[in-house]
């Protein structure tokens, strides 16, 4: 782990969960191009985040990450990314006014493209076909020809990231986040909802505060924290071609950074110390952060911590445990007491998606939201026995009103699940489900 870092130094481990493209050749000359096209993010803004994550890994701020499991270049519009936005505005609002703790919300969004797979083909009828592995990489139609990765598909994902961000930008910055408008992100299908009223007498609460500060003269015109907010993007950093050809030396510092997106971060199934994802991301400046599942070990994570963080940067590192709402309080508190002990300033956010995913009746892949709200409290429970700081949670979400994971105050069963299930990876939270997770978070943080 010593030895000299570069760009390329990754391709020296054994990389897992990377797809076998049928031509080196055309891959190569996609990255190439890949690698002379504008940074989609600028290294300042990476900086920035690390910064206010050192706030969470100091028990001052709270990290919400949150977007889909995987993008579609199909499934592609304004509309979309608005609604997603919103939900996540909408949970941060929550969050912040409620719990009174500042929120760094972080999107998975504008670049996740890419999933790893717990078996390399699927079986379709009697054939084993490749298995779906992203956008990014493959199509989802279930044959064989649709299955053969395509290296322009990282042409066309940098492009719809690029846009994404674009679109992003303009509503962060271009007055749609201004604090004034917390009524307008209020989708229709969540505001009739019970969720949705206890939204809207928050977003009341907050009008009468800004109206009295508008009389202290404070108005969202002049106050630039109440008209714009800063959003992040992040995504897994699983595809290391990809990546690396968006890697570029910042002329301020002469450091490198993946400009493929604000943060990055390693899934459960490629954080093996010696693979190439770890030694990939150790050398880039961005915000990191790193999946730990319940086959976690105490020396592991410790281990992680040093290879992605020596220099001990607060914010530099986040880890995300993913445990299972039942192993949850036992499997994260020996971890929490290590790095703990070690002095590590990490950020520790709770994804209590993963851990909980099961097939339900009818075939379809789903969640229960007791189970997810049932892990977030293990989660909090854990922190609160070690005394460590519960920085955050990492949520798969959607502005869509799907029917994808069951539960929620207006309850979706295993019948309703055939309704509307567009994901195309794992299943999401709908707004109403991803208002009522806020609300459960805010209340353990008052705590
Ligand atoms: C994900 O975040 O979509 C994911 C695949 O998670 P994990 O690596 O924790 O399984
Ligand atoms: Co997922």
């Amino acid at each position: 782990m010593t030895d000299p870092w570069t760009p390329s130094s990754w391709r020296d481990r054994s990389a897992a969960q990377q797809p076998s493209w049928p031509d080196e050749a055309v891959l190569e000359s996609v990255l190439k191009h890949l690698a002379t096209l504008p940074p989609l993010v600028f290294a300042g803004e990476a900086r920035a985040l690390t910064s206010a994550l050192g706030e969470v890994a100091d028990g001052k701020a709270f990290l919400l990450q949150a977007g889909d499991c995987a993008e579609s270049f199909e499934s592609f519009s304004a509309d979309g990314i608005r609604d997603s936005l919103q939900v996540i505005l909408q949970m941060a609002i929550v969050l912040s006014y409620s719990a009174g703790v500042p929120t760094v919300k972080v999107g998975r969004i504008a670049g996740q493209f890419a999933k790893p797979r717990s078996s390399d083909t699927e079986r379709i009828g009697d054939l084993d076909i490749p298995s779906f592995r992203g956008h990014l990489i493959n199509d989802i139609a279930p044959t064989a020809a649709a299955r053969v990765p395509d290296p322009n598909r990282l042409l066309q994902a940098y492009h719809q990231s690029a846009s994404t961000l674009n679109l992003l930008r303009a509503f962060v910055k271009g007055g749609f986040a201004d604090l004034g408008r917390v009524h307008q992100w209020n989708q229709e299908f969540v505001a009739s909802s019970r969720e949705g009223q206890r939204y809207e007498r928050l977003a009341q609460d907050i009008d009468r505060a800004l109206r009295f500060m508008r009389a202290c003269g404070i108005a969202s015109e002049t106050q630039p924290n109440l008209h714009e907010v800063d959003f992040f993007t992040s995504h897994e950093a699983l595809i290391l071609g990809y990546e690396e050809a968006l890697t570029r030396n910042d002329s301020l510092t002469g450091e490198w950074y993946d400009c493929s997106a604000h943060m990055l971060w390693i899934g459960e199934r490629t954080r093996q110390l010696d693979g190439a994802h770890v030694e990939f991301l150790r050398g880039v400046g961005n915000p990191l952060g790193c999946k730990l599942g319940p086959s976690a070990t105490p020396d592991e994570a410790l281990a992680i911590c040093e290879a992605l963080n020596p220099a001990r940067i607060p914010g530099r590192l986040t880890l995300i445990s993913r445990m299972g709402a039942d192993t949850v309080e036992d499997a994260l508190r020996p971890l929490l007491a290590a790095v703990r002990d070690a002095g590590h300033p990490v950020v520790w956010a709770c994804d209590p998606m993963h851990g909980n995913t099961y097939t339900a009746v009818g075939g379809k892949k789903t969640r229960h939201l007791d189970a997810v709200l049932s892990e977030i409290a293990g989660f909090f429970a854990a922190h609160r026995a070690e005394g460590t700081w519960p920085g955050g949670v990492h949520v798969e979400l959607t502005g869509d009103d799907v029917t994808e994971c069951l539960g929620g105050a207006e309850e979706i069963f295993d019948a309703d699940l055939d309704d509307r299930y567009e994901t195309m990876c794992d299943p999401r939270l709908n707004g109403r489900q991803s208002l009522d997770l806020a609300f459960r978070v805010a209340e353990l943080l008052q705590r």
